[in-house]
């Protein structure tokens, strides 16, 4: 397994203040507002132990496919109050930034933002245990880092923004990343308070550290990572609209905080099957949150235990918060075993598959779209994780699936779209090896 932190060996490392507010709380300075959002989005939270080894390791505020965490997040800062403007990149096994050059960075990404990060993702990190597979998990992850940047810089009173062209290979370069790194996403936020200040340009630069003795090349990574490189845009032909005969009730709402909410946010293992159910003004809240980012992503709901709700197959219509049936009965086995036979696809009150419509994608972006639409369903998961936490529900990513057999299971064609991931939400089981 390779390792899961990058470093920057050499280069000097700047503290981000331990403990830092919950987000609500306005920030004194830049150090502070800076931990609060990394805190907050992309720091550890929690460990497990294995009880047969003894072995601990890390956990963090985003979920990522297997643990292994392929994404990397570099920032660019201009104009901070008591933060150099530089280039960093976020060490989260001690939460400090490693300074990896001073100076005026914004050229690189071309926003004026003060804080714009580059998210990279790192694909033999996934690849050493998914192979070929694993460039569809690293891009779910960008989508699930993005929401988490997004929704803390949200609730800390700041606005963000994505930006999805732009040049991999010129900003691979203008980053001096290394060749096992890739950009992905840059993300601008805004919000902090700022000054304006010059700096000549100095690189410290940092020798990355190597992840494995040995690589086992993916071609078709390679390949697919080379096609979704050029930029091409035309207009984006709206989503297809649709109702359901079934109109969802007012959302619940939960009382708790932000920052209780992504700190405590773990996967579930599993979930106790049975006979407890979730309302249907909780559904609402679930889907509610997903529905400003449904844009290439389909949601279809295998519901299992929802008052109200009979058991069945659901397509969800976000324009005016309706429910489509689709199939009747009961899909405990259907979910579990469409999800690469995975029990708590069964076990869940309630599972999803995510369609997503990859030809209108790559009609508005040519291949990139492929990119774009992995992305989209990385951001709905993630907000569905927060979503079923704020509710006391636990919630697990599901990117294992049989996709040719979901298609047929729920009459997708290809015209309409692919899966491109699944997701459960139900009661977890605890987890002994969880330690807070
Ligand atoms: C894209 C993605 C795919 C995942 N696929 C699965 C899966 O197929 N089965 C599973 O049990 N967990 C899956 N997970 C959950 C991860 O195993 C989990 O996020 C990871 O172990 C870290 O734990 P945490 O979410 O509690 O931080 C997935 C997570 C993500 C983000």
């Amino acid at each position: 397994m390779p390792d899961p932190f990058r470093h920057y060996e050499g280069v000097p490392v700047l503290d981000l203040p331990a403990d830092p507010p919950s987000p609500e709380c306005p920030a004194a300075d830049s150090p502070t507002f800076l931990s609060q959002l990394l805190f907050y989005s992309a720091a550890i939270s929690a460990s497990k132990v294995v009880p047969s080894t003894g072995f601990r390791y890390a956990l963090r505020v985003n979920p990522s496919s297997g643990n292994l965490h392929p994404t990397e997040f570099h920032f660019v800062t201009c104009g901070l109050k008591d933060w150099p403007d530089g280039l960093y990149h976020y060490r989260p096994s001690s939460h400090m930034a490693e300074q990896r050059a001073i100076g005026n960075f914004q050229h690189i990404t071309n926003s004026d933002a003060p804080i714009v990060f580059i998210l990279t993702s790192i694909a033999w990190r996934e690849a050493w245990k998914y192979r070929d597979r694993a460039y569809r998990y690293c891009l779910h992850d960008i989508g699930h880092a993005w929401q988490a940047l997004a929704l803390a810089a949200q609730a800390m009173g700041g606005d963000s923004k994505a930006i999805v062209d732009f040049p991999d290979d010129e900003i691979a370069q203008a980053l001096r990343l290394s060749h096992d790194e890739w950009p992905m996403l840059v993300v601008e936020i805004r919000g902090a308070a700022c000054k304006a200040d010059a700096h000549e340009t100095v690189w410290y630069g940092g020798t990355a550290n190597q992840l494995s003795k040995e690589t086992i090349p993916y071609p078709r990574i390679e390949a697919i990572h080379a096609a979704t490189k050029r930029i091409v845009n035309s207009t984006i032909e709206p989503a297809p609209t649709g109702s359901g005969e079934i109109e969802l009730p007012p959302p619940v709402q939960s009382t708790r905080s932000f920052g209780e909410v992504v700190r405590s946010r773990r996967s579930a293992l599993d979930f106790v099957g049975g006979t407890q159910s979730i309302s249907s003004p909780q559904l609402s809240a679930l889907l509610a949150n997903t529905a400003p980012l449904l844009s290439f992503i389909q949601l279809y709901l295998y519901v299992h235990r929802v008052d109200g709700l009979e058991p069945g197959v659901y397509r969800f219509w976000p324009e005016h918060a309706e429910l489509q049936l689709v199939k009747t009965g009961d899909q405990r086995v259907a979910a579990a075993g469409l999800s690469l036979g995975q029990d708590l696809a069964g076990n869940a009150c309630v599972a999803f598959s995510m369609i997503g419509d990859l030809d209108r994608a790559a009609r508005a972006h040519g291949d990139r779209g492929y990119r774009y639409v992995h992305f989209e369903a990385g951001a709905v998961g993630h907000r569905l994780y927060l979503a079923a936490e704020a509710l006391g529900l636990g919630a697990t990513g599901i990117g294992a699936f049989y996709d040719e057999e979901v298609h047929r299971y729920l009459h997708v064609s290809p015209e309409q779209g692919q899966v491109v991931y699944h997701f459960a939400i139900g009661y977890p089981v605890p987890d002994p090896r969880l330690q807070a």
